[in-house]
């Protein structure tokens, strides 16, 4: 017997109209947006740390006043997404709770390292236009507090893709050394990047539910396979070579056919195994616990406010 409410939702939802957080919802549906959602908010803040390590070694006060806003903006899109995560039910506090105890994911690609100035660069032009490839088709996600957040993050995204790409393409025109430097960048993020994505699709369990619910539009590795596309054209731009010798245009299925991505180095990572996610974490927790007075003295601050207003 299907309920009333019931009806409704599915009727918003074949009829691309959205949730909003009054609505009646699944459980199922509620869960997998708080998953999907906090990840990807747990991700942003995460992000903030591979860049953060550049900001005080760029190479110029603009590039470093550029490098810091970037930064920022991750800050901000963590927030703006944990604030639609908790119209979901989810408090700010449980989600940083599972984010510090580790029990929260976040995306993989945030536990390589940045020892150059060149991966600011690679980090710009593959893992944010990852991201916005990955996240433009979310700005159409059936619930609504995530779609609408999506579209100005997409928005500060496009300019980090582009900022990036500025950054390769300097240094393609530099010494020798420095076109050494971005290709080495390119090398290590490029296999990395196409891994964000996730698991292929006969092995991610969420994406034929989320598919069906309209939260994702597109699957895994549709959005993989435009990613490569996209990728193709720029990096002959920017004089790069893409590091993978399997790399060819299909003329028949009008698509890349691209080499085997490493998954096992994807799962390990995952299972919180990769290069840094425990340095990842550990900052992540000492800034947590260095920023306890902050969060007391702002709710002091508050009981103080509404002690007056009861007067
Ligand atoms: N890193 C870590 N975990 C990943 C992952 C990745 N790259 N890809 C998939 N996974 C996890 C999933 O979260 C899921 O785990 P769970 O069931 O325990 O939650 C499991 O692997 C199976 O994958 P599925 O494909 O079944 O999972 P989804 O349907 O959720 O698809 C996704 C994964 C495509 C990443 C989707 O969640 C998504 O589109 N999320 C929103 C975008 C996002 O989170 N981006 C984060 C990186 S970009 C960024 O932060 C911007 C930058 O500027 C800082």
């Amino acid at each position: 017997e299907v309920s009333d409410d019931e009806r409704r939702f599915d009727e918003l939802i074949a009829n691309e109209q959205r949730i909003e957080p009054r609505d009646w919802m699944p459980e199922a549906y509620r869960r997998t947006l708080v998953r999907q959602i906090s990840q990807h908010a747990h991700s942003e803040i995460i992000g903030m740390q591979p860049e953060g390590n550049w900001i005080t070694r760029a190479p110029s006060l603009k590039r470093k006043a550029i490098l810091m806003a970037k930064v920022q903006d991750e800050a901000g899109h963590g927030l703006y997404l944990y604030s639609a995560a908790q119209t979901l039910g989810i408090t700010r506090d449980e989600m940083m709770d599972q984010l510090i105890s580790g029990k929260a994911k976040y995306s993989s690609i945030f536990n390589y390292p940045t020892p150059t100035w060149a991966d600011m660069g690679a980090i710009g032009w593959l893992v944010d236009g990852a991201a916005i490839c990955n996240q433009v088709p979310l700005c159409r996600a059936s619930y609504g507090p995530y779609g609408r957040a999506m579209v100005r993050v997409c928005k500060e995204e496009s300019f980090h893709q582009r900022q990036g790409f500025e950054i390769l393409l300097s240094l393609m025109q530099g010494t020798d050394e420095q076109r050494k430097m971005a290709q080495d960048a390119v090398d290590r993020w490029y296999w990395p990047s196409l891994a964000m994505f996730g698991p292929p699709d006969d092995q991610s369990p969420n994406s034929a539910q989320s598919m069906k619910w309209k939260i994702k539009r597109f699957s895994n590795d549709e959005l993989r396979q435009r990613f490569v596309g996209m990728l193709v054209p720029q990096a002959e731009i920017l004089g790069v070579t893409l590091p993978d010798p399997d790399l060819r245009f299909d003329d028949e299925t009008g698509q890349y056919v691209i080499g085997e991505i490493d998954w096992d180095e994807f799962f390990e990572v995952l299972r919180g195994n990769g290069p840094c996610n425990a340095e990842r974490l550990e900052r992540r927790r000492t800034a947590h616990e260095d920023g306890a007075w902050v969060r007391e003295a702002a709710a002091e601050y508050a009981r103080k406010q509404a002690l007056k207003t009861e007067v």
